[in-house]
């Protein structure tokens, strides 16, 4: 079994994008409360006092949209400079990353994943629910050349297959890998947040998508696996590489290395599974010593591995999930 030793930390809930997959216009979504969201103070105390003894190096700030977190530059910096901490990364948007890119670099964030679902201005806009005013495509994409040029790496971007919408770009996705070191991630899109999107679209394999880019480039096994749930290939010649995410078609709980901290400070062992979740914030707050809190997530960890297993999609009717990615935290 895989050490568990990646904490993935929701900074807010909050996005300001309406992607259709996730959190489409005209949900009923209810937000966190602002007195309910972890205070910098009480994250700083959780990851210091709880998680790094416990063994944690890797972190990753998500939302919402992490980058809506005010004083977040600060946040990174004061996580990057804990010297237990190996690795700090971000999934963000882009939308705010031009602006930003550089001082989030010199914070000390390294590693940053973009979310770019379409190169098409016109798709782009309506999968994020942009319907008015100008589009957002450029300014994601001034943000994901800004954090290119600012030096991280790797830089991956993650584009959420859906049928009949995007499934037609693959190609095109696919070839920026080609001359830029950017490491292409297609997702497999999965039940959680817009049943309805799902149910009418479905979603295309892994298989599938890998077999349309063998058929034009060819396509060989990269060398490299990540941390995460990718499996990794490469067009012959490229500089970058192609991820696949494929949580429908294949079970990867097995390897499975990260637990979720939601921004109000559920800890929640498993993306597709409520199942022993445990509140931090209310342990903090009512004043529980942390030597405590970090006995009750040494136990969470321990019964980790069942409650993935029983995480499979099948049979699942797609109301189960209470929370959407940007409740829980992608
Ligand atoms: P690194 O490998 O550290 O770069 O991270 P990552 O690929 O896990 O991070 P990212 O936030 O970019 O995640 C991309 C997508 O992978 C998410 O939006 C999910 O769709 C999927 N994913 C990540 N972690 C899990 C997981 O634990 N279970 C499942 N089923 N899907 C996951
Ligand atoms: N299926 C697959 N991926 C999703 N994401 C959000 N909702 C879904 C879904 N229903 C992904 C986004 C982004 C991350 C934050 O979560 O693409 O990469
Ligand atoms: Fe889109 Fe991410 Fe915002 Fe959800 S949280 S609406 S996936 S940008």
């Amino acid at each position: 079994m895989n050490q568990v030793d990646y904490l993935r930390i929701s900074l807010i809930d909050r996005c300001n994008f309406r992607c259709q997959y996730c959190m489409p216009q005209g949900a009923d979504l209810e937000y966190i409360l602002k007195q309910n969201i972890l205070t910098d103070e009480e994250l700083l105390a959780l990851i210091q006092e709880v998680f790094i003894p416990l063994g944690f190096t890797k972190f990753r700030l998500t939302g919402g949209e992490p980058l809506l977190r005010p004083r977040v530059v600060d946040l990174v910096r004061a996580i990057a400079s804990f010297p237990q901490t190996q690795d700090l990364s971000m999934t963000t948007n882009g939308f705010l990353l031009a602006s930003m890119a550089q001082d989030l670099y010199n914070a000390g964030l390294r590693r940053i994943n973009i979310s770019l679902d379409s190169l098409n201005p016109d798709t782009f806009d309506h999968i994020i629910g942009n319907s008015r005013g100008r589009s957002r495509w450029l300014d994601v994409w001034n943000g994901i050349q800004t954090a290119a040029r600012v030096g991280f790496d790797p830089l991956k971007l993650n584009v959420v297959v859906i049928p009949g919408v995007n499934d037609g770009e693959v190609l095109d996705l696919a070839a920026l890998t080609i001359d830029q070191q950017w490491h292409v991630r297609f997702i497999e899109f999965m039940p959680i947040g817009n049943a309805q999107l799902f149910g009418d679209r479905g979603w295309i394999s892994s298989a599938e998508l890998r077999q349309r880019i063998r058929e034009h480039w060819g396509l060989t096994e990269a060398q490299v696996r990540g941390n995460g749930p990718a499996d990794v290939f490469q067009i012959p010649g490229a500089k970058g590489t192609l991820g696949f995410i494929s949580q429908m078609s294949e079970c990867f709980c097995d390897r499975c290395n990260r637990i979720r901290l939601s921004a109000d400070g559920w800890l929640r062992p498993c993306l597709l599974n409520e199942t022993g979740q445990i509140d931090l914030k209310t342990a903090l707050r009512t004043g529980i010593q942390t030597t405590e809190i970090q006995k009750q997530v040494r136990e969470l960890l321990a019964i980790k591995p069942e409650i993935n297993f029983k995480q499979r999609f099948s049979g699942t009717k797609t109301g189960v999930y209470t929370r959407t990615m940007s409740q829980i935290g992608g």
